[in-house]
């Protein structure tokens, strides 16, 4: 029987864990949010993409994360384009992506494990995990996220007395929990104080130069992105306007990023 094209594997370059090509969404009401958007994330690099208000770089992370169905081009993850799955196909296939967001979005009465273990029940279909119990088999391994973002100690403390920057590290250790290759982050830092989001940023750093995870940032603070990043992506309009290594990258180019047409 021929292998249905959805379910074909695709050929990525050696080390590339996300590739976008030609990335066109255009949502209901007619906005086109992004046009023809390509980018290819190697294990171990850290991607910061920066642009104004509107300039689709939410766009960009949900498409690659498949809730929302580009109108055109590829997202490449783990040998699939899920550009073109749904469904069940979808499900599994986007297991190695895990995505944070601004807010850390823990169940604030479940302790900061059972948070935790949340990130694995995408790879369980058990009667346990409909009522959100933990799958035994979980704990361990979530306990040693817990230990990879630093907050071991706050196993068992309700996730509802932690501070934003702790319940950020918690989020990133519910996104470690998915066993993912690539790691998404929307605005992590946008709601913690200068000292708590470098200490996000420094961990998604680490885990990308020392656990191999593509990691994929999107900021409002362009000094944080050229400290951090490997290379930055800017976006204008939905377009890219550069995708360059963070050292090659001038202030005043991305202070052009932020400058209204025509100024
Ligand atoms: N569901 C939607 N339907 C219609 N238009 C949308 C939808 N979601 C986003 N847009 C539009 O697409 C454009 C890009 O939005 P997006 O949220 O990707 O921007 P952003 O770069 O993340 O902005 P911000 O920095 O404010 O978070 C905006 O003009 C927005 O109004
Ligand atoms: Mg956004």
């Amino acid at each position: 029987m021929p292998v249905p094209e959805a379910a074909r594997a695709v050929d990525a370059a050696p080390g590339v864990r996300l590739a976008v090509r030609d990335l066109t969404m255009r949502y209901g009401n007619g906005h086109t949010a992004l046009s023809n958007l390509s980018l290819s994330v190697h294990a171990g690099e850290m991607v910061v993409v920066l642009g104004s208000n509107g300039s689709g770089k939410s766009t960009l992370m949900k498409c690659v994360v498949g809730l929302n169905r580009p109108t055109g081009g590829s997202v490449e993850v783990g040998g699939r384009d899920l550009a073109r799955l749904s469904g069940n196909a979808l499900r599994w296939a986007r297991l190695p992506l895990a995505l944070i967001s601004q807010h850390a979005n823990l169940v604030k009465r479940r302790s900061v494990l059972a948070n935790v273990c949340c990130g694995t029940l995408g790879r369980h279909r058990t009667l346990a995990t409909a009522f959100g119990r933990m799958p035994r088999k979980e704990v361990e391994p979530s306990l040693a996220c817990l230990e990879e973002v630093g907050l071991l100690h706050l196993a068992g403390q309700r996730a509802g007395t932690l501070s934003g920057g702790q319940a950020q590290r918690v989020a990133v250790a519910r996104a470690l929990a998915q066993r993912p290759h690539v790691l998404l982050a929307d605005e992590p830092v946008a709601s913690l104080d200068p000292e708590a989001a470098d200490d996000v940023m420094r961990l998604l750093r680490r885990l990308a130069t020392d656990d191999g995870l593509a990691v994929v940032c999107v900021l409002h603070q362009p000094e944080l992105a050229s400290r951090y990043a490997d290379r930055l992506v800017g976006l204008r309009h939905g377009r890219m306007e550069f995708d360059r290594p963070a050292s090659a990258v001038s202030s005043q180019q991305i202070a052009s990023l932020y400058m209204a047409e025509g100024s």
